[in-house]
């Protein structure tokens, strides 16, 4: 069966696959202004730290595209100046979907230098719009590439690892935790591209996965995209992590990441930290797979990383088909949420992400290759890579 996808793109026509109602219902929405694309974001119709970022750059792209066709011609495309003071505001605007993914920021970033570089050049205006539209397009296409380029660093990696320790490679049991495959990516992903190299080489023997409740991107994502990848696979609630490790041999941890700090420290999904402290006390290899845009060197350390906390309510709430399953009108699987509290409870904790300290961290996987900590050392130096 063919991969999952988050993004499908025809010209200037941009879909996204309406995460929200996965894994029942497979809706395709399109994203036709700015505004659009900031709310998919901000309501998690569309998510993971790379596809967020390749939307973001996408829409920029089409919005650009529209105004070059559009009669009479907008007045920003009258001096590269105009340009700049008209689409500044809207790249800021995109940032603010999210704030913990770093990949938005950066590909925002990519996309104002070029603009500024383009204007520092002597183009003009519609030749400006025509380098950003190609940039953008560019954010979304090269992550596939990418995405399988660190799949396989890690992969031999952890094979290697598992020599070194006496085993022979194979039959190696991964977990990981929340949704980072062609759902949260433009492609293959990036844990669970790792997890999905190890199976195309033959050497995965199950890849286990928590829920990651409050969302459960793990029990609606990626379990879906490792059924539909024909990966032999474990659901776990995120409680039993503890007692996977004592009771099953498990050989790495993999996990994504919204943002590393330089030192290393890691933001992913609520739960990882959880998850590495528990691989830490079982001397399990912890990996963090991620591209080299997800490392922010303005960051020394995991306290200068913003933790974006979601609306309360959303942890009280779960998503899901009506079970038995009840067919609505389009005979899809009716859709249901479920309050699972009280309502109105005191007080409702509901952070995101959490970090984890680069001293619980085994190594750091890019496209660039595998980054591991200097002997005796506890933090990483990612300067040396980005
Ligand atoms: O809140 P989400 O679903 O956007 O969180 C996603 C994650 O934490 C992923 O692990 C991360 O973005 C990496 S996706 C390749």
């Amino acid at each position: 069966m063919a991969p999952m996808t988050s993004i499908r793109l025809s010209g200037d026509k941009i879909e996204i696959v309406n995460q929200l109602l996965l894994p029942h219902t497979t809706e395709f929405i399109e994203i036709q202004t700015i505004e659009q694309a900031h709310d998919a974001i901000k309501s998690m119709k569309i998510r993971g730290a790379p596809a967020i970022a390749s939307l973001a750059a996408l829409s920029f792209g089409a919005y650009l595209s529209r105004g070059l066709e559009a009669s009479p011609a907008p007045e920003y495309l009258a001096s590269p100046e105009a340009l700049r003071d008209h689409v500044l505001p809207i790249l800021d605007f995109l940032i603010t979907a999210r704030p913990t993914a770093v990949n938005l920021g950066a590909a925002t970033r990519r996309l104002t230098k070029t603009l500024q570089s383009s204007i520092d050049a002597g183009k003009d205006p519609r030749s400006i719009v025509l380098v950003l539209i190609a940039e953008s397009h560019l954010v979304a296409d090269e992550d596939v590439g990418r995405n399988k380029e660190m799949s396989k660093w890690g992969g031999e990696w952890l094979i290697d690892q598992v020599k070194q320790a006496g085993g022979d490679g194979t039959s190696l049991n991964v977990l990981t935790v929340c949704n980072t495959g062609s759902l949260a990516t433009s492609g293959y992903g990036t844990a669970l591209g790792l997890i999905t190299y190890l199976h195309e080489v033959g050497n995965l023997g199950k890849a286990y996965y928590t829920q990651t409740a409050p969302y459960h991107q793990g029990s609606r994502l990626t379990a879906l995209e490792l059924k539909t990848l024909q990966i032999p696979s474990v659901m776990i609630c995120d409680t039993m992590v503890g007692s996977l490790f004592q009771h099953h041999k498990i050989h790495a941890v993999a996990v994504g990441a919204d943002r590393v700090a330089k030192n290393g420290d890691t933001a992913n999904k609520i739960g990882t930290y959880n998850a590495a402290v528990l691989a830490a006390r079982h001397k399990i290899p912890f990996i963090v797979v991620a591209p080299i845009s997800t490392v922010d060197l303005d960051v020394a350390d995991g306290s200068g990383i913003p933790i974006e906390h979601r609306p309360p309510l959303e942890a009280c709430i779960v998503r899901g088909a009506l079970h038995p399953p009840t067919l609505n009108a389009q005979g899809q699987k009716e859709q249901a949420q479920v309050m699972i509290t009280p309502t109105d409870l005191y007080e409702i904790y509901n952070p995101s992400f959490d970090v984890t300290p680069a001293e619980l961290i085994t190594a750091i996987v890019t496209e660039k290759g595998v980054a591991v900590k200097k002997e005796g050392s506890q933090i990483f130096d990612l300067s040396a890579i980005v």
